[in-house]
Protein backbone atom coordinates (compact mmCIF):
# COMPACT_ATOMS: atom_id res chain seq x y z
CA UNK A 1 0.00 0.00 0.00
CA UNK A 2 1.42 3.68 -1.13
CA UNK A 3 0.75 6.63 1.11
CA UNK A 4 1.43 10.41 0.34
CA UNK A 5 2.43 12.79 3.03
CA UNK A 6 1.00 16.76 2.45
CA UNK A 7 4.14 18.64 3.48
CA UNK A 8 3.90 21.73 1.25
CA UNK A 9 2.50 23.99 3.89
CA UNK A 10 4.79 27.48 4.95
CA UNK A 11 4.43 26.57 8.49
CA UNK A 12 3.80 30.10 8.89
CA UNK A 13 2.43 29.59 12.59
CA UNK A 14 5.30 28.01 13.51
CA UNK A 15 7.79 31.07 12.92
CA UNK A 16 10.33 31.76 13.49
CA UNK A 17 11.15 27.97 14.05
CA UNK A 18 10.56 26.99 10.02
CA UNK A 19 12.29 30.13 8.87
CA UNK A 20 15.26 27.82 7.74
CA UNK A 21 13.39 24.31 8.00
CA UNK A 22 10.19 23.24 6.83
CA UNK A 23 7.91 22.39 9.41
CA UNK A 24 7.89 18.50 8.62
CA UNK A 25 11.89 18.56 9.06
CA UNK A 26 11.58 20.12 12.25
CA UNK A 27 13.32 17.90 14.73
CA UNK A 28 10.80 16.34 17.53
CA UNK A 29 13.04 15.14 20.25
CA UNK A 30 16.45 15.43 18.09
CA UNK A 31 15.05 13.52 14.94
CA UNK A 32 13.52 15.23 11.89
CA UNK A 33 9.94 14.71 12.22
CA UNK A 34 9.19 13.61 8.70
CA UNK A 35 11.77 11.21 9.14
CA UNK A 36 10.44 9.59 12.49
CA UNK A 37 6.93 9.90 10.56
CA UNK A 38 8.13 7.96 7.41
CA UNK A 39 9.56 5.45 9.95
CA UNK A 40 6.49 4.52 11.40
CA UNK A 41 4.63 4.19 8.20
CA UNK A 42 7.97 1.40 7.43
CA UNK A 43 6.83 -0.06 10.82
CA UNK A 44 3.38 -0.16 9.81
CA UNK A 45 4.02 -2.01 6.46
CA UNK A 46 4.00 1.31 4.28
CA UNK A 47 7.45 0.88 2.13
CA UNK A 48 6.32 3.55 -0.43
CA UNK A 49 5.65 7.58 0.01
CA UNK A 50 5.13 10.38 -1.85
CA UNK A 51 5.93 13.48 -0.74
CA UNK A 52 4.01 16.36 -1.60
CA UNK A 53 6.18 18.96 -1.32
CA UNK A 54 6.06 23.01 -2.23
CA UNK A 55 7.80 24.92 0.13
CA UNK A 56 11.78 24.67 0.38
CA UNK A 57 11.70 21.64 -1.58
CA UNK A 58 15.64 21.39 -1.80
CA UNK A 59 15.51 20.56 1.87
CA UNK A 60 12.98 17.20 1.38
CA UNK A 61 15.55 15.84 -1.46
CA UNK A 62 18.79 16.67 0.63
CA UNK A 63 17.47 14.87 3.81
CA UNK A 64 15.62 12.08 2.02
CA UNK A 65 17.34 11.42 -1.23
CA UNK A 66 15.03 8.56 -2.94
CA UNK A 67 14.69 7.00 0.89
CA UNK A 68 16.59 4.21 0.34
CA UNK A 69 18.74 4.64 3.70
CA UNK A 70 15.44 4.47 5.07
CA UNK A 71 14.64 0.98 3.41
CA UNK A 72 12.04 2.72 1.72
CA UNK A 73 10.73 4.05 -1.68
CA UNK A 74 10.05 7.80 -1.54
CA UNK A 75 9.11 9.87 -4.35
CA UNK A 76 9.35 13.62 -4.19
CA UNK A 77 6.93 15.59 -6.33
CA UNK A 78 6.78 19.46 -6.14
CA UNK A 79 3.97 21.28 -7.43
CA UNK A 80 4.37 24.35 -9.57
CA UNK A 81 2.33 26.51 -7.19
CA UNK A 82 0.35 25.63 -4.08
CA UNK A 83 -2.30 23.02 -5.11
CA UNK A 84 -4.07 22.75 -1.72
CA UNK A 85 -4.50 19.64 0.31
CA UNK A 86 -6.46 17.76 -2.50
CA UNK A 87 -4.86 19.44 -5.33
CA UNK A 88 -1.57 18.49 -4.28
CA UNK A 89 -2.98 14.84 -4.53
CA UNK A 90 -4.43 15.28 -7.74
CA UNK A 91 -0.65 16.43 -8.69
CA UNK A 92 0.54 12.56 -7.64
CA UNK A 93 -1.90 10.47 -8.69
CA UNK A 94 -0.38 9.09 -11.67
CA UNK A 95 1.71 7.49 -8.95
CA UNK A 96 -0.64 6.01 -6.94
CA UNK A 97 -2.86 2.54 -7.51
CA UNK A 98 -5.33 1.43 -5.32
CA UNK A 99 -6.31 2.01 -1.63
CA UNK A 100 -4.06 5.04 -0.58
CA UNK A 101 -3.10 6.42 2.64
CA UNK A 102 -2.80 10.24 2.66
CA UNK A 103 -1.68 12.30 5.77
CA UNK A 104 -1.32 15.72 6.63
CA UNK A 105 2.66 16.30 7.25
CA UNK A 106 2.53 18.15 10.81
CA UNK A 107 0.59 15.48 13.15
CA UNK A 108 2.11 13.64 15.71
CA UNK A 109 0.17 10.62 16.59
CA UNK A 110 0.31 6.96 17.21
CA UNK A 111 -2.77 5.96 15.41
CA UNK A 112 -2.84 2.30 14.34
CA UNK A 113 -3.06 2.44 10.94
CA UNK A 114 -4.14 -1.07 10.30
CA UNK A 115 -7.60 -0.63 12.71
CA UNK A 116 -7.91 2.27 10.22
CA UNK A 117 -7.59 -0.03 7.25
CA UNK A 118 -9.97 -3.19 8.47
CA UNK A 119 -12.24 -0.40 9.31
CA UNK A 120 -12.17 1.30 5.76
CA UNK A 121 -12.96 -2.20 3.87
CA UNK A 122 -15.04 -4.08 6.30
CA UNK A 123 -16.86 -0.57 5.69
CA UNK A 124 -16.68 -0.53 1.96
CA UNK A 125 -16.04 3.10 2.58
CA UNK A 126 -14.10 4.89 -0.46
CA UNK A 127 -13.14 7.65 1.79
CA UNK A 128 -12.11 7.44 5.34
CA UNK A 129 -11.09 9.95 8.00
CA UNK A 130 -9.81 9.68 11.14
CA UNK A 131 -11.07 11.52 13.74
CA UNK A 132 -9.87 12.56 17.61
CA UNK A 133 -11.34 14.82 20.14
CA UNK A 134 -10.45 17.92 21.07
CA UNK A 135 -11.58 20.66 23.68
CA UNK A 136 -11.40 23.46 20.96
CA UNK A 137 -12.61 22.55 17.68
CA UNK A 138 -12.64 25.92 15.84
CA UNK A 139 -9.02 25.61 14.25
CA UNK A 140 -9.54 22.45 12.78
CA UNK A 141 -12.42 20.33 10.44
CA UNK A 142 -15.41 19.89 12.80
CA UNK A 143 -16.84 16.11 11.26
CA UNK A 144 -19.97 14.47 12.08
CA UNK A 145 -20.79 11.58 11.76
CA UNK A 146 -24.15 9.00 11.65
CA UNK A 147 -24.88 5.92 14.58
CA UNK A 148 -22.90 3.71 12.08
CA UNK A 149 -19.88 6.07 11.50
CA UNK A 150 -20.92 7.56 7.60
CA UNK A 151 -19.75 11.29 7.47
CA UNK A 152 -23.11 13.62 8.23
CA UNK A 153 -20.92 16.69 7.82
CA UNK A 154 -17.99 18.27 7.36
CA UNK A 155 -16.86 21.95 8.46
CA UNK A 156 -13.82 23.56 8.37
CA UNK A 157 -12.46 25.73 11.22
CA UNK A 158 -16.19 26.50 12.46
CA UNK A 159 -17.09 29.55 14.09
CA UNK A 160 -17.88 28.98 18.16
CA UNK A 161 -21.74 28.35 17.36
CA UNK A 162 -21.89 25.81 14.57
CA UNK A 163 -19.87 23.42 17.11
CA UNK A 164 -22.10 20.20 17.67
CA UNK A 165 -19.07 17.38 18.51
CA UNK A 166 -15.93 17.46 19.50
CA UNK A 167 -14.82 15.15 17.08
CA UNK A 168 -12.23 16.79 14.13
CA UNK A 169 -10.23 15.57 11.03
CA UNK A 170 -7.11 14.49 12.40
CA UNK A 171 -5.57 14.51 8.83
CA UNK A 172 -4.98 10.69 8.39
CA UNK A 173 -7.43 9.24 5.44
CA UNK A 174 -7.63 6.26 3.30
CA UNK A 175 -9.22 6.92 -0.08
CA UNK A 176 -10.12 5.11 -3.00
CA UNK A 177 -8.67 6.21 -6.07
CA UNK A 178 -12.05 6.51 -8.09
CA UNK A 179 -12.54 9.38 -5.75
CA UNK A 180 -9.92 11.48 -6.84
CA UNK A 181 -12.18 11.76 -10.03
CA UNK A 182 -14.24 14.73 -8.24
CA UNK A 183 -10.68 16.86 -7.96
CA UNK A 184 -9.78 18.83 -11.01
CA UNK A 185 -6.32 19.11 -11.71
CA UNK A 186 -4.22 21.41 -12.19
CA UNK A 187 -5.88 23.57 -9.74
CA UNK A 188 -6.22 24.45 -5.88
CA UNK A 189 -8.14 22.39 -4.41
CA UNK A 190 -8.80 21.69 -0.85
CA UNK A 191 -10.02 18.31 0.71
CA UNK A 192 -11.17 20.29 3.42
CA UNK A 193 -13.85 22.61 1.97
CA UNK A 194 -13.67 21.10 -1.65
CA UNK A 195 -13.91 17.14 -1.57
CA UNK A 196 -15.35 16.35 1.25
CA UNK A 197 -18.73 18.26 0.93
CA UNK A 198 -18.20 17.02 -2.66
CA UNK A 199 -18.52 13.50 -1.66
CA UNK A 200 -21.02 14.13 1.05
CA UNK A 201 -23.08 15.53 -1.81
CA UNK A 202 -22.63 12.19 -4.45
CA UNK A 203 -23.13 10.50 -1.73
CA UNK A 204 -19.80 7.65 -2.43
CA UNK A 205 -19.35 6.21 0.74
CA UNK A 206 -17.46 8.24 3.46
CA UNK A 207 -16.65 7.30 6.92
CA UNK A 208 -15.11 8.71 10.02
CA UNK A 209 -12.68 6.84 12.50
CA UNK A 210 -12.60 8.04 15.73
CA UNK A 211 -9.63 7.13 17.87
CA UNK A 212 -8.36 7.73 21.02
CA UNK A 213 -4.44 7.43 19.92
CA UNK A 214 -2.46 10.14 21.50
CA UNK A 215 -2.87 12.99 18.75
CA UNK A 216 -1.70 16.86 18.27
CA UNK A 217 -0.62 19.19 15.36
CA UNK A 218 2.09 20.69 16.10
CA UNK A 219 1.87 23.32 14.19
CA UNK A 220 1.97 26.56 16.82
CA UNK A 221 4.79 26.77 19.24
CA UNK A 222 3.47 25.99 22.37
CA UNK A 223 1.80 22.90 20.81
CA UNK A 224 5.19 21.99 19.80
CA UNK A 225 6.36 22.51 23.13
CA UNK A 226 3.60 20.35 24.37
CA UNK A 227 4.04 17.37 22.22
CA UNK A 228 8.11 17.11 23.47
CA UNK A 229 6.46 17.57 27.27
CA UNK A 230 3.44 14.81 26.19
CA UNK A 231 6.61 11.93 24.66
CA UNK A 232 9.14 13.01 27.18
CA UNK A 233 6.70 11.83 30.11
CA UNK A 234 5.37 8.98 27.93
CA UNK A 235 1.75 10.16 26.96
CA UNK A 236 2.44 8.40 23.38
CA UNK A 237 4.05 5.23 22.02
CA UNK A 238 7.21 6.11 21.67
CA UNK A 239 10.86 4.37 21.15
CA UNK A 240 13.22 7.13 21.98
CA UNK A 241 16.54 6.80 20.06
CA UNK A 242 20.13 6.00 21.37
CA UNK A 243 20.52 4.17 24.65
CA UNK A 244 18.92 4.66 27.70
CA UNK A 245 22.28 6.04 30.19
CA UNK A 246 20.40 6.50 33.35
CA UNK A 247 16.59 6.35 34.48
CA UNK A 248 15.09 8.24 31.73
CA UNK A 249 18.10 10.24 30.68
CA UNK A 250 18.59 8.87 26.91
CA UNK A 251 21.88 9.50 24.85
CA UNK A 252 22.89 9.16 21.24
CA UNK A 253 26.12 8.38 21.13
CA UNK A 254 28.53 10.39 23.72
CA UNK A 255 28.55 13.25 25.64
CA UNK A 256 30.57 14.50 28.00
CA UNK A 257 28.65 15.30 31.39
CA UNK A 258 30.78 16.78 34.45
CA UNK A 259 30.42 14.80 37.46
CA UNK A 260 28.81 17.59 39.57
CA UNK A 261 26.09 18.18 37.00
CA UNK A 262 22.60 16.73 37.50
CA UNK A 263 20.82 15.01 34.87
CA UNK A 264 17.03 14.39 35.91
CA UNK A 265 14.68 12.81 33.58
CA UNK A 266 13.08 12.37 31.12
CA UNK A 267 16.03 13.68 29.39
CA UNK A 268 16.98 13.37 25.45
CA UNK A 269 20.79 14.43 24.78
CA UNK A 270 22.34 14.11 21.63
CA UNK A 271 25.06 12.84 20.04
CA UNK A 272 28.77 15.59 21.78
CA UNK A 273 26.55 17.36 23.82
CA UNK A 274 28.60 18.87 27.13
CA UNK A 275 27.24 19.22 30.37
CA UNK A 276 29.37 21.58 32.45
CA UNK A 277 30.02 21.45 36.31
CA UNK A 278 26.93 22.46 38.34
CA UNK A 279 24.73 22.38 35.87
CA UNK A 280 21.23 20.99 36.43
CA UNK A 281 19.17 19.50 33.57
CA UNK A 282 15.64 18.50 34.70
CA UNK A 283 13.13 16.96 32.49
CA UNK A 284 11.38 16.77 30.61
CA UNK A 285 13.97 18.54 28.33
CA UNK A 286 16.01 17.66 24.87
CA UNK A 287 19.46 18.88 24.35
CA UNK A 288 20.42 18.68 20.38
CA UNK A 289 23.50 17.37 19.03
CA UNK A 290 26.97 18.93 19.69
CA UNK A 291 25.11 21.63 22.55
CA UNK A 292 26.79 22.80 25.14
CA UNK A 293 25.58 23.85 28.38
CA UNK A 294 27.78 26.17 30.78
CA UNK A 295 28.43 25.78 34.74
CA UNK A 296 25.55 26.52 37.10
CA UNK A 297 22.90 26.65 34.25
CA UNK A 298 19.53 25.62 34.89
CA UNK A 299 17.47 24.28 32.22
CA UNK A 300 13.94 22.43 32.88
CA UNK A 301 11.06 21.64 29.89
CA UNK A 302 13.57 22.83 27.69
CA UNK A 303 13.98 21.85 23.79
CA UNK A 304 17.02 23.08 22.17
CA UNK A 305 18.17 22.15 18.41
CA UNK A 306 21.64 21.08 17.43
CA UNK A 307 25.02 23.33 18.72
CA UNK A 308 23.58 25.59 20.81
CA UNK A 309 25.82 27.20 23.71
CA UNK A 310 24.43 28.07 27.20
CA UNK A 311 26.48 30.44 29.31
CA UNK A 312 27.38 30.11 32.94
CA UNK A 313 24.31 30.75 35.31
CA UNK A 314 21.65 31.06 32.39
CA UNK A 315 18.14 29.45 33.22
CA UNK A 316 16.22 27.98 30.20
CA UNK A 317 12.54 26.98 30.92
CA UNK A 318 9.72 26.13 28.94
CA UNK A 319 10.82 27.33 25.90
CA UNK A 320 12.06 26.34 22.58
CA UNK A 321 16.06 27.20 21.23
CA UNK A 322 16.64 26.38 17.40
CA UNK A 323 20.17 25.88 16.07
CA UNK A 324 23.97 27.35 16.64
CA UNK A 325 22.67 30.04 19.53
CA UNK A 326 25.00 31.19 21.84
CA UNK A 327 23.62 32.58 24.60
CA UNK A 328 25.60 34.82 27.61
CA UNK A 329 26.23 34.50 30.82
CA UNK A 330 23.09 34.66 33.25
CA UNK A 331 20.30 35.31 30.45
CA UNK A 332 16.58 34.18 31.13
CA UNK A 333 14.88 32.18 29.01
CA UNK A 334 11.43 31.15 30.16
CA UNK A 335 7.35 30.77 29.82
CA UNK A 336 7.11 29.69 25.99
CA UNK A 337 10.00 31.98 24.39
CA UNK A 338 11.10 30.98 21.17
CA UNK A 339 14.79 31.44 20.08
CA UNK A 340 15.08 30.44 16.26
CA UNK A 341 18.94 30.18 14.59
CA UNK A 342 22.32 31.43 14.85
CA UNK A 343 20.97 34.15 17.32
CA UNK A 344 23.52 36.28 19.56
CA UNK A 345 22.66 37.14 23.39
CA UNK A 346 24.79 39.43 25.43
CA UNK A 347 24.65 38.36 29.54
CA UNK A 348 21.58 39.34 31.27
CA UNK A 349 18.80 39.20 28.88
CA UNK A 350 15.22 38.32 29.72
CA UNK A 351 12.95 36.76 27.31
CA UNK A 352 9.58 35.30 28.19
CA UNK A 353 6.16 35.16 27.81
CA UNK A 354 5.78 33.77 24.16
CA UNK A 355 8.30 36.12 23.47
CA UNK A 356 10.03 34.70 19.42
CA UNK A 357 12.87 36.15 18.40
CA UNK A 358 14.03 35.64 14.33
CA UNK A 359 16.84 34.09 13.00
CA UNK A 360 20.28 35.68 13.39
CA UNK A 361 19.06 38.27 16.04
CA UNK A 362 22.22 39.72 18.01
CA UNK A 363 21.13 41.05 22.07
CA UNK A 364 23.74 43.35 23.35
CA UNK A 365 23.95 42.86 27.12
CA UNK A 366 20.55 43.74 29.10
CA UNK A 367 19.25 44.30 26.14
CA UNK A 368 15.72 43.03 26.83
CA UNK A 369 14.21 42.43 30.28
CA UNK A 370 10.49 42.38 30.72
N1 LIG B 1 1.66 19.88 -1.03
C1 LIG B 1 0.86 20.72 -0.40
N2 LIG B 1 0.32 21.77 -1.09
N3 LIG B 1 0.63 20.56 0.93
C2 LIG B 1 -0.19 21.45 1.56
C3 LIG B 1 -0.77 22.54 0.89
C4 LIG B 1 -0.50 22.69 -0.51
O1 LIG B 1 -0.97 23.62 -1.20
N4 LIG B 1 -1.52 23.23 1.79
C5 LIG B 1 -1.38 22.61 2.97
N5 LIG B 1 -0.57 21.53 2.85
C6 LIG B 1 -0.19 20.56 3.89
C7 LIG B 1 0.48 21.21 5.09
O2 LIG B 1 1.89 21.17 4.94
C8 LIG B 1 0.03 20.29 6.23
O3 LIG B 1 0.89 19.17 6.37
C9 LIG B 1 -1.33 19.79 5.78
O4 LIG B 1 -1.39 20.00 4.36
C10 LIG B 1 -2.50 20.51 6.46
O5 LIG B 1 -2.34 21.91 6.29
P1 LIG B 1 -2.39 22.91 7.54
O6 LIG B 1 -2.15 24.28 6.98
O7 LIG B 1 -1.52 22.43 8.64
O8 LIG B 1 -3.93 22.82 7.91
P2 LIG B 1 -4.64 23.00 9.33
O9 LIG B 1 -3.81 22.43 10.41
O10 LIG B 1 -5.08 24.40 9.46
O11 LIG B 1 -5.97 22.10 9.13
C11 LIG B 1 -5.90 20.80 8.61
O12 LIG B 1 -5.46 19.87 9.58
C12 LIG B 1 -6.33 19.71 10.73
C13 LIG B 1 -5.71 18.64 11.62
O13 LIG B 1 -4.45 19.03 12.03
C14 LIG B 1 -7.31 20.40 8.10
O14 LIG B 1 -7.17 19.17 7.41
C15 LIG B 1 -8.29 20.26 9.26
O15 LIG B 1 -9.54 19.78 8.79
C16 LIG B 1 -7.74 19.27 10.29
O16 LIG B 1 -8.61 19.19 11.41
MG1 LIG C 1 -1.86 21.77 10.62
Amino acid sequence: MKAVILVGGQGSRLRPLTCNTPKPMIPLVNQPFLEWMLLRLRDQGINEVVLAVQYLADRFRDALGDGSHLEMKIHIVEEPEPRGTAGAVKNVEHLLDGSTFIFNGDVMTDLDLRAMLDYHRENKSKLTISLTPVEDPTQFGLVETESDGRVRRFLEKPREVDITTNLINAGTYIIEPEIFRYVPPDQFYMFERGLFPVVLQTGDPMFGFPSRAYWTDIGKPQTYLDVHHDILIGKMNYRFRGKEIANRVWLEGDADIHPQAQVVGPVVLGHGVKIARGARVIGPTVIGAGSQIGPDTSLEGAVLWENNQIGEGSVLRNCVLGRANQIGEHCHIIDGAIVSDGCRFGPENRLERSIRIWPGTTLNERAISF
